[in-house]
């Protein structure tokens, strides 16, 4: 079994890659909080702050895992645009305190990044398609893949897009905005011009290397996967009501 190290384990897409790895390989789980929100049987919990650098060096060191999955980040794009120095350190940073050490130990860095990298205009994007990121967490993130590319560990970028489900004390997401505000009866607009797949994948098995993009196999509106919420929760869809962006 190999030895997986987590950050932004109280995440959520780390909440949900602890409980999906911890099946296949030893799973060690950390967050920037003191306490793992998800504890799991089995699964040891430690706090790292990925900005500190000599904390990720001794942690990661100590530990010797076969890879290292980073799914901390601050994701908040709005609060990106007003504390960038803090959006700078974990997002670009941290990254790169992870890489560092990762190359030291000869270790396989997996990252998820976004498709914030890309200006929206001309998807969907293939992985090669040039990168030009019109706001301050889609630079940040697209600095992230650079340093890990130019450190030069063994590493893999993930790139996903409107990552969907509960958890934890998980942040607001699409999926839980719409389901939470038809079980209230609200009616909401939703833009029927930005496209969104979905899914998650482990990597562990093949220590695929490079860039990829991941997805689910449909290629959704917003509005389609409103709906396609309701459809599911029993919902009533006459709520949803279509919008274009340059009308919201
Ligand atoms: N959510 C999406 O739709 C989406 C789409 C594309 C790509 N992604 C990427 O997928 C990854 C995971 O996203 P997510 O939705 O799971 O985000 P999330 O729920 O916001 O989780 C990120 C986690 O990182 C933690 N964190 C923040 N600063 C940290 C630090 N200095 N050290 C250690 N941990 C820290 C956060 O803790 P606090 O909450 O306490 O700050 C949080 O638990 C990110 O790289 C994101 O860019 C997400």
């Amino acid at each position: 079994m190999s030895k997986v190290f987590i950050t932004g384990a109280n995440g959520l897409l780390g909440q949900a890659l602890v409980e999906t790895l911890k099946d296949v390989s030893v799973v060690v789980a950390s967050g920037v909080e003191a306490e793992h929100f998800c504890p799991v049987d089995g699964v040891e919990y430690l706090q790292l702050d990925i900005t500190r650098a000599a904390n990720c060096n001794d942690v990661v060191k100590n530990l010797r895992p076969d890879f290292i999955i980073n799914s901390a980040s601050f994701t908040h794009v709005d609060a990106c645009e007003e504390q960038r120095e803090l959006c700078w350190n974990i997002n670009v940073k941290g990254v790169e305190n992870l890489a560092r050490v990762a190359r030291k130990i000869g270790t396989h860095l997996i990252h998820y990044s976004t498709d914030y990298v890309f200006n929206g205009t001309d998807g969907p994007y293939s992985e090669g398609d040039y990168c030009e990121p019109v706001g301050y967490y889609g630079r940040s993130k697209l600095a992230s893949e650079n340093v890990i590319r130019q450190i030069g560990c063994a590493g893999t970028i993930v790139r996903t897009c409107v990552l969907y489900g509960t958890g934890k004390r998980v942040k607001q997401n699409f999926f839980l905005w719409v389901l939470n505000n038809l079980q209230a009866g609200n009616k909401i607009t939703v833009v029927t011009d930005q496209f969104n797949a979905v899914g998650t994948q482990k990597i562990l098995e093949t220590s695929w290397k490079g860039t990829i993009h991941l997805a689910g196999a449909d290629y959704l509106n917003r509005y389609d996967f409103a709906r396609a919420i309701a459809s599911v929760f029993a919902l009533p869809e006459d709520l949803i009501v279509p919008i274009t962006s340059d009308r919201r």
